[in-house]
Parts: C-alpha cells; structure tokens; sequence
C-alpha cells in the first residue's frame, strides 16, 4: 500500500484527468451559498416585523383619542365609527358668518340665504341654530355632553358624531328651528312645525336634504332639524357614502 505524501500522489495520479475533482471545496461552495440565502431570508424576516411594528405604532399614535376613550380602535369596513362617516373639517377660507356666531360654507350659506327668504315670503320663520363646528368643537360636545349625562360612547352616537365624524365640520350642515316655535329647537317635534312642513315641500330647491331621516341606516336618531347642502360637485362628493344610507329603508 502507497504511503504518505508520495502515495497520495500515486493515488491521485491513478485518476484519469477528465475525472479529477475537488468535491470537498464544492460542496463547501454550496453550503456557502445556502447559508447566505438563509441568512439573507432571516435579515428580510427582521426588516418586515420592525416595518410592520413600526406601522402599527405610528397607527396608533394618529388615533390616541379615538382609542383612550372607549370608542372601537378601528372604523367599521366602509369607514364608519358608530355609524358616521369621516368628514375634513373645512378650510377656513371657504366660512363665512352667516349669523352672529355661526359660520357656514360660502355655498351653503348663499342658498340657505335664498331659502329663508322664500319661506319668509311664505310666512315661515326659519331660524338657523348651529352651522360649521370644528373638530375641536366636535370632540367637547360629544366626550364632555357624553360624561354629563352618563352616556356610553354607543348612546352618544345614536344623536351626536364623534370628532372627525360630523358633517356640521364641512360647512354644508345646518341645523334649523322655527322662529314662531322655539320651545321645538332641536326637538322631534320640530317635525310638528310649519318650518318643517315648509322645508318638506321646498328644501330641495335649494339642494338641502334631510340627512337622518326616520328609520335612516346610519343608525342615527331621527333629526328632523338637521339638513345639509348638496348643490355643488364637492358637495355632492363629499356625502355621497352618507346619501346612500340616508334613504329611509321603507
Ligand atoms: N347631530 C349630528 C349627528 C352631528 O353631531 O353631526
Ligand atoms: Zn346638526
């Protein structure tokens, strides 16, 4: 039997050319390459969990008090909280004062305008109550009025929107009473005045439209003082999930 260096030599020589190889280095090549893979798989693996945390948190972060206070951390599929769709607050620039205190979206304030002074003519005294609110406003009339009376978020919603939820942030809303009948403001039983009546046979002459009527599918409290203007493209554009729901399913 060959023996040590020389005899490695003999063997190796023993091997016809085209047959030699170094099958160790290969299969070291190999693993090589697989380790690399492998660790390239675990290093993206990291990447998405810290991108996916990191999304969640900053989620989060957007909604703090929307999640404090005990509404559902996440809209329902069509983008509704407790039955209200999502509104901007209006652009400053676009408001106008109405009347001492309220303000309203040049579009609807010019028809609203126009509407009072026919059912003026008519002999019906329509007051406007409350028109544009901010955010801000928004989140004090429906957390603190919630806490006063002992509401639960559910209970609140059914007659007021959660911040960030209120049509009356675009402008286009207006609630509305009777002059001759105060004692109905913000009352069903405005429904029992000739205002109402009025607005019923004449309101969509003027583009507003009754935006929680009875029986609605938001799910809303009917509010029969509650009307909102839809006589521009960004008007119509802005409501057009909400219209789809306002119809009363009967
Ligand atoms: N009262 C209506 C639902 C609002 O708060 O916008
Ligand atoms: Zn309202």
């Amino acid at each position: 039997m060959p023996r040590g260096a020389s005899a490695r030599r003999q063997l190796r020589d023993d091997i016809p050319v085209a047959r030699r190889s170094v099958p160790s280095r290969r299969r070291a090549k190999g693993v090589g390459l697989r380790l690399f893979v492998a660790s390239l798989l675990v290093c993206s693996g990291a990447v998405l969990t810290v991108v996916f945390v990191l999304d969640q948190t900053s989620q989060r972060a957007q909604q703090p008090e929307v999640q404090e206070r005990g509404l559902p951390s996440r809209p329902s599929s069509d983008g509704r909280l407790l039955g209200h769709f999502p509104y901007l607050q209006a652009d400053r620039s676009e408001l106008i004062t109405f009347s001492p205190g309220i303000q309203l979206h040049v579009d609807a304030a010019e028809a609203l305008a126009a509407m009072r002074q026919a059912a003026a003519a008519d002999g019906v005294d329509l007051r406007l109550l409350s028109g544009f609110r901010s955010i801000d406003l928004q989140e004090s009339i429906f957390f603190d009025v919630a806490s006063e009376r002992n509401q639960t978020a559910e209970e609140r919603a059914r007659v007021s929107a959660p911040p960030g939820y209120s049509e009356h942030s675009t402008g286009y809303a207006i609630d509305l009473g009777d002059g001759d009948a105060p004692e109905t403001n913000l009352s069903v039983s405005f429904e029992d005045t000739w205002s109402f009546r009025w607005l019923q046979d004449h309101a969509a002459r003027y583009h507003f439209v009754l935006s929680f009527p009875y029986g609605n599918r938001q799910g809303v409290s009917y509010e029969p003082w509650h009307w909102r203007f839809e006589g521009t493209a960004d008007a119509l554009r802005l409501f057009e999930s909400a219209r789809r729901f306002t119809r009363n399913p009967l």
